[in-house]
């Protein structure tokens, strides 16, 4: 997923620029977190100044930075970084907490998992309007991101009495074939600001119960949506007497992601962020044959065919267009319509784009909130324009608006061919690209022409089309819909995508496996010594 092009908005780049101007300007206005209306933010253990460290202990001697309100640019707080000694000792911790954490046996290390679960619970609704106040998505896909942490515990429980390999047929007269799993070890964990929370949650969960410590690098611009889940999350190693650096944080920017990847003492490095970074990323962690779990970027399409059940398609639509502004790694970006259909679809979309209530994310009225950074709506306005340049219709949109805060116009862009440039950039903004088709296999077709490979639906009433799209020549990607959207996935499915996407797959069905490395194990429990394939070397 392409979150922002500029560096310091990225997961694994560096903040410096950003946090030193903004620093200053955030030490001479009050910070949000200073003032009664958000004295909610105390309930998550937030002050006006956070130890952005955690691996038993809190710390950060690194770069405060300053983390802002997407709806007004207002500082919420401020968040000490972690230096490069700190993410020295913080691996050293975590390690030594791991002696301890391999030996609990899974389903203890499951009851583990669940108390978190049930601390989130608890803390279901302030840490939803935490994420909407720092990441500026709305607080009913707050709560939900939250949600989807609490389902993943749900999940990893059951499974840590699950999880297991199987005693194969062994070819040898008293011989047993068995598969043994075991923890990885340390994982590292980059999530992006998109999903701050449940990203994190997905692999933390399996991580645990599967018997590895975590050691997270949240994006620089939601730092404190790392730290409030971090607390919830060590309070319950605290409470059940074990070493908090199970799960341990370290806040920061470019040099703490380059050190991560480098890193021999990380034995799973999950990355979620832009194709471009991943790439990166995914260099140095194969430099030292590393492991590695990519969740990169999308450029996801909907097919409309002319059977569809267009009160189905519309809703759809704008849910996954305009839904989290346009900034989920599953957006859908590209909207393929029958020719039959492309007007009335057109129309209708547009009729509902009117109705989107734009708002602050944190009022329960509200369905479209600001995009994450200013720099996202320099990135939005130069996509339209280029799609502007390169042929295209805004029949919807196309505007930043103006009001305090990074908000811009959902868009609809009609009348670009399917392989325009733009059509196939990513932009992590709510701009909608519709292409009219005529066949079937020109509409699969598109869809699989782009670089990445993420989500994909089509809406249609035909169960032979609809097997089609699940079978070889259909969808490319790793995730295929039919009549439901592209974004929403639960989470007891495996998630991630093909090609340019990197292949990874995180969450539900047996992405566990990931976590752990296998052993395939013979023993023989007889007293002859008889050789695989009959061989006789006597
Ligand atoms: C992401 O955008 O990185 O399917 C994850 C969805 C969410 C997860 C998105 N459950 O849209």
């Amino acid at each position: 997923m392409l979150r922002v092009t500029l560096a310091f908005a990225r997961p694994v780049l560096g903040t410096k620029a950003f946090g030193g101007w903004r620093a200053s300007a955030a030490a001479m206005s009050s910070l949000l977190v200073q003032q009664p209306n958000y004295s909610w933010l105390k309930e998550l253990g937030l002050h006006e100044d956070n130890a952005g460290v955690f691996n038993g202990t809190w710390g950060g001697r690194g770069e405060v930075v300053t983390s802002y309100c997407p709806a007004n640019n207002e500082p919420i707080a401020r968040v000490k970084q972690a230096t490069l000694e700190e993410y020295e000792e913080t691996v050293q911790k975590a390690k030594e907490a791991w002696e301890i954490w391999a030996d609990i046996p899974a389903p203890k290390r499951g009851e583990i998992v669940r108390q978190i679960g049930d601390s989130l619970r608890k803390k279901l609704k302030v840490l939803g309007n935490l994420l909407s106040l720092e990441m500026g998505k709305i607080s009913v896909e707050g709560i939900g991101e939250v949600q989807e942490y609490i389902d993943i515990c749900d999940y990893a429980v059951g499974l840590s009495r699950m999880i297991g390999g199987p005693v194969l047929p062994s070819e040898r007269p008293g011989h047993a074939l068995i598969e043994q799993w075991n923890p990885l070890g340390l994982v590292g964990i980059i999530t992006a600001f998109n999903f701050p929370v449940a990203v994190y949650g997905w692999n933390n969960a399996l991580a645990l119960i599967c018997g590895n410590c975590c050691l997270w690098k949240g994006a620089p611009t939601t730092p404190l949506t790392s730290i409030a889940v971090t607390k919830i999350v060590t309070q319950v190693l605290e409470d059940n007497k074990l070493p908090g650096a199970i799960c341990s944080l370290t806040c920061g920017g470019a040099d703490i992601g380059t050190a991560m990847s480098k890193d021999e003492r990380i034995n799973l490095l999950s990355f979620t962020g832009s194709t471009k970074v991943g790439k990166q990323v995914s260099l140095v962690v194969q430099e030292r044959f590393g492991r590695q779990l990519l969740e990169l970027g999308g450029n996801n399409a909907i097919i409309v065919f002319e059977d569809a059940d267009l009160n189905m398609v519309i809703p759809s639509v704008l849910f996954a267009a305009v839904g989290t502004a346009g900034q989920r790694c599953t957006t859908t970006r590209r909207l393929f319509l029958h020719e039959s259909i492309h007007d009335e679809v057109v129309e209708r979309l547009a009729k509902a784009y009117k109705q989107i209530r734009i708002g602050d994310p944190l009022d329960s009225n509200t369905l479209y909130g600001p995009l994450h950074t200013k720099q996202a709506v320099d990135m939005y306005k130069n996509a339209v324009e280029q799609a502007k340049q390169q042929g295209g219709n805004v029949v919807y949109g196309g505007k930043a608006i103006d009001r305090p805060g990074n908000y811009v116009e959902p868009t609809i862009v009609t009348g670009l061919p399917h392989n325009a440039t733009i059509v196939h950039t990513e932009t992590f903004a709510p701009i909608l690209y519709v292409v009219k088709f005529k066949s079937e296999e020109e509409a699969f077709a598109w869809n699989n022409e782009v670089k990445q490979g993420l989500s994909s639906s089509i809406f249609t009433k035909d169960v032979g089309r609809m097997f089609h799209w699940l079978g070889p020549k259909g969808s490319d990607c790793g995730i295929v819909n039919i009549n439901i959207p592209t974004s929403g996935a639960e989470i007891g499915g495996a998630f991630g995508g093909e090609k340019h996407t990197g292949g990874g797959r995180e969450s539900g069905s047996d992405a566990w496996k990931n976590y752990m490395r296998r052993s395939t194990c013979t023993i023989n429990y007889s007293k002859e010594l008889p050789l695989a394939q009959g061989i006789k070397f006597e």
